[in-house]
């Protein structure tokens, strides 16, 4: 299995420390278990940032990193072993293990952190935690303080300034490392397979949930515990709806069928988005509106590089899309004053992309000083154009309403441009007949 290693994790933590101020301690909480129902809880997923500086995979768990402690810089506080609780729930690290195999300088139970982190806290400045994002942690953050504050009369110094963690961290996490480069790869390799297998499984009667069980066979098969995100499986006027999640409608001879979906690997996403017909043949207005989402997506491409702003490419797909629309009659009037009024929003309402890592939408500014943040090597991004026609726009012919189109893939930028990973899955209108004509040709 392709994973960050350990080394990763320890760089890590030491280049967040060199940022932090002199004097200061971070502290961060594993995500809470969220319970489904009853005695059901969801799948676990691990708090990105808390991931991103641990890999430390369990819930009930805090870490406290503190720059020049000569006792040991990185303490976690985690579950103890427990054979009962470890029979029914699975193995925990416990204390050994956070030493042991996660790196940490110190470990102590969680039951004993109400004890314990006073006094860590005690003599430090200033305390960086995600303030805000999480209320009964801030609660206990706070009773901490309150702790020290209470000894005061002791002699005891409660910090003075709390400072957002956010800012450094989310700014680490946007530059891709090379093995977290590694890691998407591998993510967009199995998503890409995905995508193709749904393909050669299209069929008019199934329905999108036949395809969502597609997509989950690749990702399970390929080591993905869960898809980054709901996967969307849309058909015909369904592909209209930009986040459908019902993916329950039957498939039908004529229709589109558009799927953004993508897993996730060791806490990385993809996230993909074809649009196939479900007979494996496009119709001329869906082929004309393939085609010139294509071509915008292909000039965003143009515009990812480093030194060029984050809304380039969105830029881009703008004027192509518009100037499409109106060469095919979907809009009428001068390409620069549609623009400017933004006609186009009525067929292409959201953006060209977001970050992507950790988070399918990712962590990091995209303005610095109130301007598009400057493109640099290792950030990654999505470029998904689309074009949704309204089944109940009537201001277009019929032949076109109920179209929706968008294609998606990830990049890294590179030094010369970008890097795109999610390569693997077929994308012209020629491609993509070939390969539903070849399953097809297969089944029969
Ligand atoms: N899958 C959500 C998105 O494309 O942003
Ligand atoms: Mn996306
Ligand atoms: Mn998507």
């Amino acid at each position: 299995m392709i994973h960050i290693p350990k080394s990763e994790y320890s760089r890590r933590r030491k280049a967040l420390m060199a940022q932090m101020e002199p004097n200061s301690i971070a502290i961060l909480p594993a995500a809470a278990v969220a319970i489904r129902n009853r005695d059901v809880e969801h799948v676990y997923r691990q708090d990105s940032d808390f991931q991103y500086l641990s890999g430390f995979p369990e819930p009930q768990a805090v870490i406290v990193l503190m720059p020049g402690r000569e006792h040991g810089e990185y303490v976690l506080f985690c579950r103890e072993r427990n054979a009962e609780r470890e029979l029914w729930d699975g193995l925990r690290a416990g204390q050994e293990g956070a030493i042991r195999d996660f790196g940490a300088d110190d470990a102590f139970p969680i039951t004993d952190i109400d004890d314990i982190l006073p006094g860590l806290i005690e003599g430090r400045d200033r305390v960086y935690s995600a303030m805000g994002s999480n209320p009964e942690f801030d609660r206990h953050l706070m009773d901490w303080i309150n702790v020290i504050r209470s000894k005061a009369h002791l002699g005891a110094q409660p910090p003075n300034e709390f400072v957002a963690l956010d800012h450094l961290l989310h700014d680490m996490r946007l530059y891709k490392s090379a093995a977290e480069v590694k890691v998407m790869r591998e993510a967009a390799r199995i998503s890409a397979q995905a995508h193709i297998r749904a393909m050669q499984a299209s069929r008019a009667g199934l329905h999108e949930f036949s395809l969502e069980a597609e997509l989950d066979y690749e990702f399970r098969k390929g080591g993905a515990k869960m898809p980054a995100y709901g996967s969307i499986v849309a058909s015909g006027r369904n592909s209209c709806i930009l986040h459908y999640q019902e993916n329950d409608a039957v498939l039908k001879d004529g229709d589109l069928v558009l799927i953004d979906a993508g897993c996730e690997i060791d806490c990385y996403a993809s996230d993909i988005t074809r649009t196939w017909p479900v007979n494996g043949k496009y119709s001329p207005e869906q082929k004309a509106i393939y085609e010139l989402v294509l071509a915008s997506q292909e000039a965003a491409f143009a515009e990812i590089a480093p030194n060029k702003h984050w809304n380039q490419a969105h830029e881009a797909t703008v004027r192509v899309i518009t100037a499409g629309l109106v060469n095919l009659g979907l809009l009428q009037g001068d390409v620069d004053e549609l623009i400017a009024s933004e006609a186009y929003k009525a067929f292409y309402m959201h953006r060209a992309g977001h970050w992507l890592g950790m988070d399918v939408h990712d962590v990091g500014d995209y303005k610095v000083g109130g301007e598009w943040r400057v493109l640099e090597v290792g950030m990654a991004l999505t470029v998904e154009p689309g074009i949704y026609i309204s089944p109940d726009n009537q201001n277009v012919a019929k032949k076109w309403r109920g179209i929706g189109v968008r294609i998606e893939d990830d990049v890294v930028v590179t030094k010369t441009g970008c890097e795109i990973l999610t390569n693997g899955v077929p994308k012209t209108v020629a491609e993509i007949e070939a390969l539903m004509a070849a399953a097809r040709a297969h089944a029969a």
